[in-house]
């Protein structure tokens, strides 16, 4: 029995996206490289886990380790592309993450062709070569600061060093010998692209971000290599903003926000959009994610109930993270709430309950300050359904809505964030319930 969905990303898909795992499978395994491809969401929206789904199916690799028990073997994956992992946060405090990124596309290749070909055609010496040619670019793209590892093979090393680079390089031949660097390794394991995955570049500073992005434009705009990024766009245009020090100017032709989206094209020539799930999938991911959780409680119906509920009324954040979160939250209290006298008696009331429940539930996770007043006062959920049928009364200073976004006024849906928590999605099911008195609700509040 499991209580509580932790929030790693995933392999199984609960919305379908099958459909865009292989087109983007399809982009990376057709197009000629150079090539940047972005895979754009807000955050929690599934980034990683579209990363880690595409990286699957196109190369049978799954980068956090081992297949995960009861996951069948990706079927029909390309031999011929080999796949790199990089979590760019993780790198956040280096001077030069670029020279991070070749380090670990350096450790990477080399550990590919040791571990998937053991009987490699790359002899020790051609592998020192290739690692070499890494540490030269390294050298040259962290200003002759890095200093390359070789340990024990530092020697022979030493020797293929010295009969191919007595000069030092310059920029544009640099590249030439990464590219070549790279084809030798892809070409002895008969492959012919590296695909590159860069996840959360939206979580590095500004600075760190625009650095990778500079790096990776000057030294990995390979012809074998393609790369694709995992990313909240509005983050890293901002984080390019403030980076890039670009300020609006009245009457400039091009604004800020403008230059950094053409800054960002730059680099990545596709971006695609992950799909926003709608109220049936919004619905279906809640009721499957509370199914395993209730597998052994005997109020299933009451999960039932409240799936009615969110495949009728859209009030659930487009963002699987926080239904996740909920889907934990109502779990807790359909556990806590089986003794309520009258769920087994009258299905009216088991649905009004299954409304209180859900209602509380989406406050408790995502206005927690509307909780902490209901909690004090349970007869504040008038306040509250006042503000559901009117969301743009006035708000005092001190309100717990304030800062809140309505998404209906007067009527009228309102253009919101489909993925953010802090709007106000419950008027229209809080319109159905209309009177709610501070008895009924208050079996609810508790923490
Ligand atoms: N297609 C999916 N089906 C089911 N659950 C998913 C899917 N995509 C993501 N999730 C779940 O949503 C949560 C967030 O996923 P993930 O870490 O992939 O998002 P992210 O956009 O990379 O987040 P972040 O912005 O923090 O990097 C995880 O708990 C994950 O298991
Ligand atoms: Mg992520």
């Amino acid at each position: 029995m499991f209580l509580s969905h932790n929030d790693d990303p995933t392999l199984e898909d609960g919305f379908d996206n099958n459909g865009l795992v292989r087109e983007i499978c399809g982009l990376i395994r057709n197009c000629t490289p150079p090539k940047g491809i972005g895979v754009n969401g807000y955050w929690g929206t599934g980034k990683t886990s579209m990363l880690l789904q595409v990286c699957r199916q196109l190369t049978g690799v799954h980068p956090y380790g081992d297949k995960p028990p009861g996951l069948s073997a990706a079927k029909d994956v390309d031999k011929t592309i080999m796949p790199i992992w990089f979590e760019a946060w993780r790198y956040q405090h280096e001077a030069q993450p670029v020279v991070a990124l070749l380090n670990e596309i350096r450790l990477q290749m080399g550990m590919l062709a040791k571990l998937q070909d053991k009987a490699a055609k790359l002899s020790g010496v051609a592998l020192l070569g290739v690692l070499s040619a890494f540490d030269e670019v390294a050298k040259a793209a962290s200003g002759g600061v890095f200093k390359p590892e070789l340990g024990k093979v530092q020697a022979i090393g030493n020797a293929w060093e010295k009969e191919r680079y007595q000069q030092p390089l310059p920029g544009q031949s640099i590249r030439n010998l990464l590219q070549e660097a790279v084809a030798t390794v892809l070409k002895s394991k008969k492959m012919n692209k590296l695909a590159i995955f860069i996840d959360d570049l939206d979580r590095c500073e500004p600075e760190t971000a625009l650095r990778l992005m500079e790096g990776i434009k000057v030294y990995l705009n390979l012809n074998n290599c393609v790369i694709i990024f995992g990313m909240d766009q509005r983050q890293v245009e901002r984080a390019l903003v403030k980076a890039l020090g670009l300020k609006n100017e009245d009457g400039a032709a091009m604004n800020a926000d403008h230059y950094a989206r053409e800054y960002l094209e730059k680099i990545c020539q596709d971006i695609i959009h992950l799909p926003l799930p709608d109220k049936e999938k919004k619905s279906q991911y809640l009721s499957a994610l509370l199914a395993k959780l209730l597998s052994d409680a005997p109020h299933t119906i009451f999960a039932e109930r409240i799936q009615s509920i969110t495949d009728q009324y859209d009030c659930l954040p487009a963002n699987p993270r926080k239904i996740k979160a909920l889907a934990n939250r109502l779990a807790s209290m359909i556990r806590r709430l089986e003794n309520l006298p009258s769920v087994r008696v009258d299905s009216a009331e088991i649905d009004r309950e299954a409304a209180f429940c859900l209602v509380t539930a989406v406050v408790y996770c995502f206005h927690r300050r509307i909780f902490e007043q209901l909690q004090k006062n349970p007869a504040y959920i008038s306040e509250v359904i006042a503000y559901a049928d009117a969301s743009d009364i006035d708000k005092d200073v001190d309100s717990p809505m304030q800062g809140i976004q309505p998404s209906v006024a007067s009527a009228r849906e309102l253009p919101v964030n489909p993925s953010d928590s802090n709007v106000f999605r419950l008027h229209r099911l809080l319109q159905q319930l209309a009177q709610v008195t501070d008895i009924e609700i208050k079996p609810f509040l508790f923490s």
